[in-house]
């Protein structure tokens, strides 16, 4: 694939792993532990081709309400994956990164990412982004909170600028994601980076995640090559 058409920031709606394990007559946490692999198949493509940054929709504000059990076998898929990919990351150059609210995460679960993330901080090959207890909207209104927070006292009181609100996000320094991607078919975005994804390609695949591997995801670069991103602006414009 040439480089100057890969996306340099791919993001994932990881959807589906209750209906593949529903599908097979398997507890639900099967999916999610089948969906387990194909993050790390993910992730391994993703550095191989040279995508920057990638960030996963790991668990969601919403995905709090779900049962107590799944919740748990949720937090320690995490635990596991973190773990047992410490080594593979540092030898691959993979930043770990997060975003959400990270303080409502379980304590083991929480000190596990800030370890992976501190031995992490210096690889520089990929940023790998988990989206943990994210919230689109919140993420906003912790931005704006933080914003403001900023300006008290401060004498000029000048409107808010796009850019002075993006300093206040979760990982500001991340570009836009080019290409969000969702799998198994549903057509709306949940929640995900609803500021970030103003501009980025849409890709919808009706393959259910864990089924999501090397293959679905290479075709979703090369439906991404061929989109023409103009940002608002006419067909002559973006080609001159
Ligand atoms: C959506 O499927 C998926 C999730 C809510 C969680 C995603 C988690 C993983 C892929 C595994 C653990 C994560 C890491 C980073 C190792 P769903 O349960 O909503 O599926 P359904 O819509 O078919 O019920």
């Amino acid at each position: 694939m040439p480089r100057k058409s890969l996306p340099r920031h791919v993001a994932i709606i990881m959807d589906g792993n209750g209906r593949w394990a529903q599908s097979r007559k398997l507890d639900r946490v099967e999916g999610h532990r089948e969906g387990a692999r194909s993050v790390r198949a993910i992730v391994e493509t993703a550095r191989r081709l040279g995508v920057r940054y990638l960030t996963l929709y790991a668990f969601s504000t919403e995905n709090w309400g779900r049962p107590t059990a799944e919740v748990r076998s949720l937090m320690e898929l995490l635990g596991e994956y973190l773990e047992d990919e410490l080594k593979e990351m540092m030898d691959q150059q993979i930043r770990l990164r997060a975003i959400g609210s990270l303080d409502q995460l379980p304590g083991p679960t929480r000190e596990k990412l800030e370890k992976t993330m501190r031995a992490t901080r210096r690889n520089r090959r990929m940023d790998l982004i988990l989206a943990l207890s994210y919230g689109g909207r919140q993420e906003i209104l912790d931005a704006v909170n933080s914003a403001v927070r900023a300006r008290n006292g401060n004498a000029g009181k000048s409107s808010i600028t796009e850019a002075g609100l993006r300093r206040h996000f979760y990982a500001p320094d991340v570009p836009d994601p080019d290409l969000v991607i969702r799998t198994s078919g549903e057509l709306r975005l949940s929640n995900f980076l609803l500021w970030q994804s103003a501009y980025s390609e849409l890709y919808v695949t009706e393959t259910l995640w864990p089924d999501f591997r090397e293959k679905e995801f290479k075709g979703a670069l090369r439906a991404y090559e061929k989109r023409e991103r103009r940002f608002g602006l006419t067909r002559e414009q973006v080609t001159a």
